[in-house]
C-alpha cells in the first residue's frame, strides 16, 4: 500500500484515483474547484462512468480516498503524486502544458525526498525532461523522480479500462523508478511495459492517431461503398475477420471528435512539423475526419430536397458517443452548428447530454423526449450511437415526424425496416 497524490479530478484523475484507492493505495486528490471537491467529499461524482460513483463510496468509506483542495495538499505526504490535469489544444494545434506547468511549481516545494512526480496528463513527446526541470527550478530536492504513465482510459469504460488494461505503460529513465511505479499497478490485470520517458509519451500519440486513423480509413472506404453500391457492414464484416485488422472501430460514422483524438491529432502534426515531417498521412486523417462532418450535412440537406433553409431536423444524439455526457467537440453539435447555419431549425434529443447542450448553441433546440423532438420535423438524423435509438417506436415516429426522411449517421438502424415503414432512410455507406 502507498500513499498517493492524485492532481486534478477531471474524468482521468477520478477514475485514476478511485481505482487506486480501490487497489488499496491510500489516495489524496486534489483539485482547483473547491465546489467539485466538497461536491466529491459527499459522493456526489458528475461525469457519466459505469462504476465509478461507486468506486468513490467504497473509497470514501474505507478512507482510503480523500478529495483536497489544491494539488500542493493532495501531494504534501504523498509517495506518488499522478499529474492528471487538462492539456487542451493550444495555439496552432500544440498542446497546452499551462495547467501542467503551474501543477508542478506547485507540488514541487512540498514533494518529500524519494517521491515520484508521474504524469498521466497527455503531453508531448520529450515532456517529461521539461518537467523535470521545472522541478528543480521549483525548489524541488534533487531526490524526486519523474515517470511518465500515459492514460488510455476511454470514456464511458474508464473504470473497466483502468482495473483491466489493454496494457500498462510506464515510462522511466531511472529503471528504479520505473520498478517503484510498476509496483503501485501489481493487481491490476495486464501486461506493464516500462520504456523510456520519450517513447511513452509517444505511446499515447501514436496509439490515439492509429485508432482516429483507422476510423477515418472506415469512413472513406463507406464513402466509396455509396459510389460502387457495396455495404460497408458487410465490407467491416468481411475485414475484420482477419485478426491483423479486428473489427474495433470499424464503424463508419460522422467523423470522430472528444477530448482526445482531435488535439492528439493537431499535436502530433505539430511534434512531426517541428522536426520537419510534414506528416501527410495525418494530415490526411484530419481532413478525411473534417469532410465526414460535411457529407453527413450534405445526407440531410438531400433528404429536404436540397435547401435547408426553413427545414426543422430532429437530432437524436447530442454528446461526442454513446454512454457518454460530454459534449466536446462532439460531431454532432458540430453538425447541429452547420444545419443551424444553412436556416434549419434543430430540435435535439440526448438521453445524456441534453441539459448540457442547452444554451450551448444558440437557436438550438433541446427536448427531453426524442418523439418531441420529431414533432412537425422534415428530417429525423441520429448522429449518435445509443442504444436506445435502436429500440424506440418507428411506427410512433412516422405519425409526427411528416417529412418521413432519416439520416443515420451511425447505422444504428435497419434500412429495410425504414423503408417498410414509408420512411427515406439514408445511411454511412450503405
Ligand atoms: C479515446 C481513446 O480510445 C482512449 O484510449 C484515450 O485514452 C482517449 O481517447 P474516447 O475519447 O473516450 O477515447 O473515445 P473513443 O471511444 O476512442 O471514440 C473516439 C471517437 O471516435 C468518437 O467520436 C467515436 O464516436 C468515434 N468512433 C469510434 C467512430 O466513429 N467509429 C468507431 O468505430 C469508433
Amino acid at each position: 500500500m502507498s500513499r498517493v497524490g492524485v492532481v486534478g479530478a477531471g474524468y482521468v484523475g477520478l477514475t485514476t484515483g478511485a481505482c487506486l484507492a480501490h487497489l488499496g493505495h491510500d489516495v489524496i486528490v486534489g483539485d482547483i474547484d473547491a465546489d467539485k471537491v466538497r461536491r466529491l467529499t459527499k459522493g456526489d461524482v458528475d461525469v457519466l462512468e459505469e462504476g465509478l460513483p461507486e468506486l468513490v463510496a467504497e473509497g470514501l468509506a474505507t478512507r482510503r480516498l480523500r478529495f483536497v483542495v489544491g494539488a500542493a495538499a493532495a501531494a504534501a505526504d504523498a509517495e506518488f503524486v499522478f499529474l492528471c490535469v487538462p492539456t487542451p489544444e493550444g495555439e496552432g494545434g500544440d498542446a497546452d502544458l499551462s495547467v501542467v506547468e503551474a501543477a508542478v511549481r506547485e507540488v514541487a516545494p512540498v514533494l518529500p525526498p524519494g517521491a515520484v512526480l508521474v504524469n498521466k496528463s497527455t503531453v508531448p513527446v520529450g515532456s517529461s525532461g521539461h518537467v523535470g526541470r521545472l522541478l528543480r527550478a521549483a525548489g524541488a530536492v534533487p531526490e524526486v523522480g519523474v515517470a511518465s504513465n500515459p492514460e488510455f482510459l476511454r470514456e464511458g469504460t474508464a473504470v473497466r479500462d483502468f482495473l483491466s488494461p489493454a496494457r500498462v505503460v510506464i515510462g522511466a529513465d531511472d529503471p528504479t523508478v520505473a520498478v517503484r511505479v510498476s509496483d503501485l499497478y501489481r493487481d491490476v490485470q495486464g501486461p506493464v511495459l516500462v520504456t523510456s520517458t520519450a517513447s511513452a509519451e509517444m505511446v499515447k500519440y501514436a496509439s490515439n492517431a492509429f485508432l482516429a486513423a483507422k476510423v477515418s480509413f472506415v469512413n472513406a472506404i463507406a464513402n466509396l461503398c455509396e459510389a460502387v453500391n457495396a455495404d460497408v457492414r458487410e465490407v467491416t464484416l468481411g475485414m475484420g475477420y482477419d485478426p491483423r485488422i479486428g473489427f474495433e472501430f470499424l464503424h463508419p460514422g460522422p467523423g470522430w471528435g472528444g477530448s482526445c483524438f482531435p488535439k492528439d491529432t493537431a499535436a502530433l502534426a505539430r511534434t512531426a512539423a517541428r522536426v520537419g515531417d510534414d506528416f501527410p498521412m495525418l494530415a490526411a486523417v484530419i481532413a478525411t475526419n473534417r469532410e465526414q462532418r460535411d457529407r453527413v450535412v450534405g445526407k440531410v440537406r438531400d433528404a429536404v430536397g436540397g435547401d435547408l433553409a426553413g427545414r426543422t431536423v430532429a437530432a437524436w444524439g447530442l454528446t461526442f458517443k454513446a454512454n457518454t455526457n460530454d459534449l466536446r467537440d462532439s460531431p454532432a453539435i458540430d453538425i447541429a452548428r452547420r444545419l443551424l447555419g444553412e436556416g434549419a431549425t434543430v430540435r435535439g434529443y440526448d438521453p445524456a447530454g441534453g441539459e448540457a447542450a442547452r444554451g450551448l448553441l444558440p437557436g438550438l433546440e433541446v427536448l427531453a423526449d426524442p418523439y418531441e423532438a420529431c414533432a412537425g420535423a422534415d428530417v429525423l438524423c441520429v448522429l449518435t450511437e445509443w442504444d436506445e435509438f435502436r429500440w424506440l417506436d418507428y411506427e410512433r415516429v412516422a405519425t409526427v415526424l411528416p417529412g418521413r426522411a432519416i439520416v443515420d449517421a451511425r447505422n444504428v438502424l435497419d434500412p429495410a425496416a425504414m423503408r417498410h415503414l414509408g420512411f427515406t432512410y439514408r445511411g454511412i455507406g450503405r
